[in-house]
């Protein structure tokens, strides 16, 4: 069954590759050796048994790679899709046995799980322990729609449309039952595990607006703000009881500004009635992510931990990067730190320094280490006799 699911055809295999790549945000990073404040474990524990839910296009390929870096550092386990699958079978609601070493029994403990997935959590809470901490980020859905547009040109909900403007025009040509249609509908939602096919037209989006949210409140701790990045890894930082080394990150996945669209006030207006789901979600959750970071970290505290994380990434970006920033695909050197290009979007890499010593070297790799070779490179460390090609 799995077989089916991964297999095959051309376009599923298109679709499932566009899928795993996101264009996020843009960005500078941090520094290895410094000595950074560390959390007081007298009064907390690390956590360590993670559920991550990775939404598209909300900076969540940084996040994964802030994971990735704190998992392979502690010989931590993953909850790694089966066989050759980079994603844990997303479009699909999740199931356990999409984890490699699970059904098998060969993995007796998880603790981390973050790859992309449609959410479901009594089969999820199968996998992972019972103390483990959900969270999750969300965007804008004005910006994700922009995004999406240009990420996801070739899929069938927008390939018709000559413009964003065009589509949200004539969205009674729309299909909620077409393939892939929900990117171009409450996506955000639909990776949450719930419908997509909501408008602020139907007369009960505000009743499924406030189950979605009651939902997500009893299986998720904590919900990160894309838009306030830096302050949801300092808020992270704090319920996790990490330290800022830990939530330190270089901006991956991200679009060159080249490829970036301005939205005009009215076009706003109807992407929020299209999506009228994600856009309570935002509103709620923006409002509930001040409301914590005020009670858990406070204004003055989160402005001083966040200047503090910037000088780190700015260190750490003098210490590892080649140029100190991000640049066009083109110009990344080393083939293996590529990231997979998609749509009209052009997605950003970086290059190392040259002459990094060999462990400095290594944690820089790690810090620019797109999500594809990343996730092979934990399958092959966790499942050293399991050949990948076969
Ligand atoms: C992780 O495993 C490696 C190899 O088994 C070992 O050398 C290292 O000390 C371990 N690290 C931690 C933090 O346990
Ligand atoms: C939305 O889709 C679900 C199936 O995913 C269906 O049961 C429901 O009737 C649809 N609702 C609307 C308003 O189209
Ligand atoms: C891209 O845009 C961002 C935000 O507007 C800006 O800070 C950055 O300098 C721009 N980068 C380039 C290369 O123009
Ligand atoms: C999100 O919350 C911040 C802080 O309260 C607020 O300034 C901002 O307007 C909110 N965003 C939206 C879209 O409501
Ligand atoms: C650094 O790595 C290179 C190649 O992997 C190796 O030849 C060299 O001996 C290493 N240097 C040190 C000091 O470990």
């Amino acid at each position: 069954y799995v077989r089916t699911l991964e297999g095959c055809n051309l376009l599923w295999r298109l679709l499932l590759l566009l899928l795993l790549c996101f264009t996020e945000r843009r960005g500078v990073p941090p520094d290895l050796n410094s000595v950074a404040e560390v959390p007081n474990t007298a009064t907390c524990h690390p956590q360590s048994h993670i559920v991550f839910l990775k939404t598209h296009k909300t900076a969540s390929s940084t996040v994964l790679n802030i994971l990735y870096r704190y998992g392979e550092s502690r010989n931590l386990t993953f909850a790694l899709p089966v066989g050759q699958a980079m994603h844990l079978f997303y479009p699909k609601l999740f199931e356990s046995r999409f984890v490699e070493g699970f059904s098998s029994g060969r993995v007796k403990e998880f603790h981390i799980m973050c790859n992309h997935m449609r959410f479901r959590k009594a089969e999820v809470a199968k996998v992972m322990p019972e103390d483990t901490f959900y969270f999750s980020i969300i965007r804008h859905p004005v910006t994700i729609m922009e995004s999406g547009f240009n990420y996801f040109k070739a899929m069938p909900a927008f390939s018709n449309s000559r413009s964003l403007e065009d589509f949200l025009d004539n969205t009674n040509h729309y299909k909620d039952s077409a393939p892939w249609s929900f990117l171009a509908h409450n996506n955000l939602a639909f990776d949450f595990g719930f419908d997509h096919n909501v408008t602020a037209d139907a007369e009960d989006h505000e009743e499924k607006a406030k189950r979605a949210v009651a939902a997500i409140e009893r299986d998720f701790h904590l919900i990160l703000v894309s838009e306030y990045f830096d302050e949801s890894m300092i808020l992270l930082k704090h319920v996790l009881c990490w330290s800022l080394e830990d939530v330190v990150s270089f901006k991956l996945n991200i679009r060159s500004n080249r490829t970036r669209h301005q939205i005009s006030p009215n076009t706003a207006e109807k992407i929020k009635r299209w999506n009228a789901l994600d856009w309570s979600l935002y509103l709620h959750f923006n409002a509930t992510f001040w409301q914590k970071a005020d009670s858990v970290v406070g204004r003055e505290q989160m402005k001083s931990e966040v200047s503090q994380l910037r000088e780190l990434q700015v260190k750490l970006a003098n210490t590892c990067l080649k140029g100190g920033g991000a640049v066009d695909p083109s110009q990344v050197k080393d083939a293996s730190l590529k990231p997979f290009q998609a749509g009209t979007a052009v997605i950003q890499g970086y290059n190392l320094k040259p002459d990094l010593d060999n462990q400095t070297r290594k944690q820089c790799q790690r810090l620019i280490t797109p999500e594809l070779q990343y996730t092979l490179h934990l399958k092959s460390l966790q499942f050293p006799t399991k050949p990948l090609n076969n």
